[in-house]
Order: C-alpha cells, then sequence, then structure tokens
C-alpha cells in the first residue's frame, strides 16, 4: 500500500519575516513555537511541512539597503542568510525555507494575480489616504494616536495614486460567518472575540493591491500592468500557498494549512484580507490561526534606541538553545504578553535546568553506575496530559506538568536516602532506582519535542536503557 496515502499530514506556517534588520528573540520565538509542534507531529509519525522563510519586497527593505549603501537583491541575500543560519543554530527543522525574491515565489504570484483580475476581483482604481512604511500598511485615522503611527512613532506618508485594488469589501458576511461558526478558527478565544466586533462594527474596505512602479520598485510587477509593484503584504501572504508548489501535487497533499502562527500584531490582515483571497480563489481556508502575545525586553519593547533588541547568537553562544526555548515556553503563557529579562533568564536557567533537571539525572545515573540497575520494565502514565497541552500550544503547562515530575522525584531522593538504604534494604534500593530510571526517560521523551539537545542528552546517557514510547503512533 502507499504510505502517503494512510499518513496523516499537518502543514503549520509562521509569518514569513522582513529583512530590514537580522533576526531577534520575538522572531525566534514564532519559529520556535512552530518546530515544537512540528517535532512533535512528527513523532506522531505525521508527514510534516513546516514552512518559514523572509519577506524581502517593499518600500522598508529597500530604505534599509539603501542605509547601508549596498542593493536590495544583496542585503536580502545577506539578512535572508542570517536568519537561516540562527535557525540552524537553535535548531529549527523547517522542511521548506522561501523567500519572497525566489523566482518561483514571483512567477506564481504573477499567476495568481492575473487569475483574480480575469475574475474581476481586481480593478483599477485610486488610493488617497495614509501608509506607514514602518507597519508597510495602509492606516485610516481611527489607527493613529495624535496622527503617528502607534507602533513607530511616525508620522504615515500621504499618498494620492492610482493603483489596482482587491474587492475585499465583498467578503465581509461571508468572513464573520466562517469565523462565528468556527470554519475558520481563531485563538486564542480573546482574539477571535475581537476579529469578530471588528467585522461587526467596521465596514470592510476594497484595499490597494499595488503601488506605482516609479514609488516602490523593489516588488513583483503586476501582470496585467508593469507600471506597477504588488504590495509587499499580497506579495508576502501568498507564500504560504507558492512555497509548497501551488497548484501541483505537494500543494494537493498539503493544503489547507493545519495551523498559521503569528503574534497579535498581524493577525487583522491575516483574519480578513488573507482569508478573502482565499474565498477570491475557490481554496479552502486555513483550520487555525494562532496569535500569541508580544513580549517586552526588560520591561520596554524592544528598539534600537534603547538598545534592547535580544540577539538570539548572543545568547546562544553562553547558554545553548535548549535554554532559549526553556525560557521563552517556561516563562508565560504562549497567548499572553511577558517579558524577557535576562536576570529572570539566568534564574530560571540555574535553578530549574542545571539544579532540577541536571541533579536529578546525574544524580540517578551515578547511583545506577554505582549500584548497578540493570533495567527497566513497567509503564509510566504520569505524563499523559502533556500531548493534549501541545496541541492547544499550552506549552508552558506541558513544562509545568514535566518539572512537577522532575520535582517530585527529587523530594522521593531525598526522603528516601537511598545513601543509607545501600546498607539497610537493598532490594528497595534497586526498586526505586528501576522507578526513577524511568522517570527520567519518561521526562526525556516528554522532553523531545520541547527541548530537543538536552531530550537526547539524557537518553544517550541511560544508552543501554530503552525509553518508553510517549507518543505512540497515530
Ligand atoms: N513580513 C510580515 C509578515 C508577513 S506574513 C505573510 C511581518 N514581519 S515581521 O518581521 O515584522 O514579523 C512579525 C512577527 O514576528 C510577529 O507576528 C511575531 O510572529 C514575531 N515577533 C516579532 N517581534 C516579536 C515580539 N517582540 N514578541 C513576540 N513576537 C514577535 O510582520
Amino acid at each position: 500500500m502507499d504510505l502517503e496515502f494512510i499518513m496523516k499530514k499537518y502543514y503549520i506556517t509562521t509569518p514569513i519575516y522582513y529583512v530590514n534588520n537580522p533576526p531577534h528573540i520575538g522572531h525566534a520565538y514564532t519559529t520556535l513555537a512552530a518546530d515544537v509542534l512540528a517535532r512533535y507531529f512528527r513523532l506522531k509519525k505525521y508527514q510534516v511541512m513546516f514552512l518559514t522563510g523572509t519577506d524581502e519586497h517593499g518600500q522598508k527593505v529597500a530604505q534599509s539597503a539603501r542605509d547601508k549603501n549596498t542593493s536590495p537583491q544583496k542585503y536580502t541575500d545577506l539578512i535572508s542568510g542570517k536568519y537561516k543560519k540562527i535557525w540552524r543554530h537553535l535548531g529549527i527543522g523547517y522542511d521548506k525555507f522561501i523567500r519572497t525574491t525566489d523566482h518561483q515565489h514571483i512567477k506564481k504570484v504573477q499567476v495568481i494575480l492575473q487569475k483574480l483580475y480575469d475574475k474581476k476581483l481586481i480593478y483599477q482604481g485610486e488610493y488617497q489616504g495614509l501608509y506607514c512604511v514602518g507597519c508597510e500598511e495602509y492606516k485610516g485615522k481611527r489607527d493613529l494616536k495624535k496622527g503617528k503611527c502607534p507602533v513607530h512613532k511616525k508620522k504615515p506618508e500621504i499618498i494620492k495614486e492610482s493603483c489596482y485594488l482587491f474587492k475585499l469589501s465583498k467578503y465581509q458576511n461571508k468572513l464573520l460567518d466562517l469565523i462565528r461558526n468556527n470554519k475558520f478558527q481563531i485563538k486564542p478565544e480573546a482574539r477571535r472575540n475581537e476579529i469578530i466586533s471588528f467585522l461587526k462594527n467596521e465596514k470592510l474596505e476594497d484595499v490597494a493591491i499595488s503601488r506605482q512602479k516609479s514609488k516602490v520598485s523593489w516588488g513583483i510587477e503586476l501582470p496585467f500592468d508593469k507600471s506597477h509593484t504588488t504590495y509587499v503584504w499580497i506579495d508576502a501572504l501568498l507564500n504560504y500557498l507558492t512555497a509548497i508548489d501551488w497548484p501541483d501535487d505537494n500543494f494537493k497533499k498539503f493544503w489547507p494549512p493545519d495551523l498559521q502562527l503569528m503574534a497579535k500584531d498581524i493577525l487583522r490582515i491575516h483574519s480578513t484580507i488573507w482569508p478573502a483571497l482565499l474565498m477570491a480563489l475557490d481554496l479552502p481556508l486555513p483550520k487555525k490561526i494562532f496569535a500569541h502575545g508580544f513580549f517586552t525586553v526588560n520591561g520596554h519593547k524592544m528598539s534600537k534606541s534603547l538598545k534592547n533588541i535580544i540577539d538570539p547568537k548572543i545568547v546562544l553562544k553562553d547558554y545553548g538553545s535548549d535554554a532559549i526555548r526553556y525560557f521563552l515556553f517556561r516563562e508565560f503563557h504562549f497567548g499572553s504578553d511577558g517579558d524577557f529579562s535576562i536576570d529572570r533568564f539566568q534564574e530560571r536557567y540555574r535553578a530549574d535546568l542545571a539544579n532540577d533537571l541536571g541533579n536529578l539525572v546525574q544524580r540517578v545515573l551515578k547511583m545506577k553506575q554505582k549500584y548497578k540497575v540493570e533495567t527497566i520494565k513497567e509503564t509510566d502514565q504520569a505524563l499523559s496530559g502533556i500531548e493534549k497541552d501541545i496541541e492547544d500550544l499550552a506549552f508552558k503547562n506541558a513544562l509545568d506538568k514535566i518539572w512537577d515530575i522532575v520535582m517530585s522525584t527529587n523530594q522521593e531522593i531525598n526522603q528516601e536516602e537511598p545513601w543509607n538504604l545501600v546498607k539497610t534494604d537493598s532490594e528497595k534500593l534497586v526498586k526505586l532506582l528501576n522507578k526513577w530510571v524511568k522517570r527520567i526517560l519518561v521526562i526525556a521523551n516528554a522532553l523531545e519535542p520541547l527541548l530537543p539537545e538536552t531530550s537526547k542528552n539524557i537518553i544517550k546517557q541511560f544508552q543501554e536503557l530503552k525509553p518508553e514510547v510517549l507518543f505512540p503512533k497515530v
């Protein structure tokens, strides 16, 4: 039988990141979360497609290249390379890394836009209004605070130019129904409610999908009018289709996405323009999109002027990738906002990883060697809840559960005083050691998608013992 037909598939995406600046810990956060899920579903023997990449066109990127006295292509090659490198060092095992300057992507975006134009869902008109280059977004007066973009603290540009527009307004009611009926799931609940109330109370306007080439030349030419380039967000959203070879076999195998991850900053676009484009193309919508929180660093938004941008490279050098993974997923709930404080990071590293887990492994390993424990047999169900936690993106709950076992096993060892038992009741000691070894292996298995290096190291140290299978085949 052809295995592909009986294997379940799992298609997960991250946003594609702008290459105006090198990657920071915020970009790593989303991509690491996707990596946890991709690893988890691979362990469950799903056929996984984990997509990430870089968003390389538009005014903002072109401006950054100009500031560095280089060409946009050279600049995007450089920054995109940095993303790939840091993902490798963080142990992020993506299946596909798309760059929007890839020839394949460019060609397919043009085919898609031509299709929409032929269906009369794109038409020529004029855009008159405001544009924030930092956000690469058209802004309404409501989106501004004292006339400035609240994120970039700058006055948006005033634009009055002819452009092409997509008939977004046509999809308002359909979208609202799909979200209400959970045919298009938005998580967490609070964010879903925000989108529902937005769609109920505001009128969706048709959206500009192009800029005049004379104003923004660093972009994909419209196939039906070469004096325009594609609006960078339209170019970017279509990556989720082009990266898996729309409309060919690979696309047929993986579409629709099972989960699309992002932070709350770009949820609105992903729950309006994105599904509307898919409806316009008669394609099924993603099953679920999840918007996690934003985190600050030492209480402040990361910014160049505050010099508080955390470069994962630096943290990696001193602590390794699992320390970052552990901190980000244990310190705050995935859906909520949080703060990355270096002090908290060091504290958790020392207390939780080095002390609690490190000590547990080392002391049991030493005892096992000293008292010659042979093997393990029984099954321990203690960590069964964590599969659901991971599937619900409740990574903190999963780690809380794992650390409960780490702590209670450490406590048990202290209470049982094995160093005395060796003299008074060696049979009991062997039994206990068997139990502790087995627990450590269950912990190591549970950690596999979350802290893959740590998990591998623990299992290696207990090499001759077969770990329990926590993730059975589906
Ligand atoms: N290029 C667009 C996305 C196009 S997707 C079709 C973009 N790029 S971005 O580089 O600005 O990345 C935004 C994403 O980076 C957020 O949605 C989030 O996934 C991640 N984060 C960036 N900073 C972050 C924090 N400080 N905290 C949490 N996530 C952060 O928008």
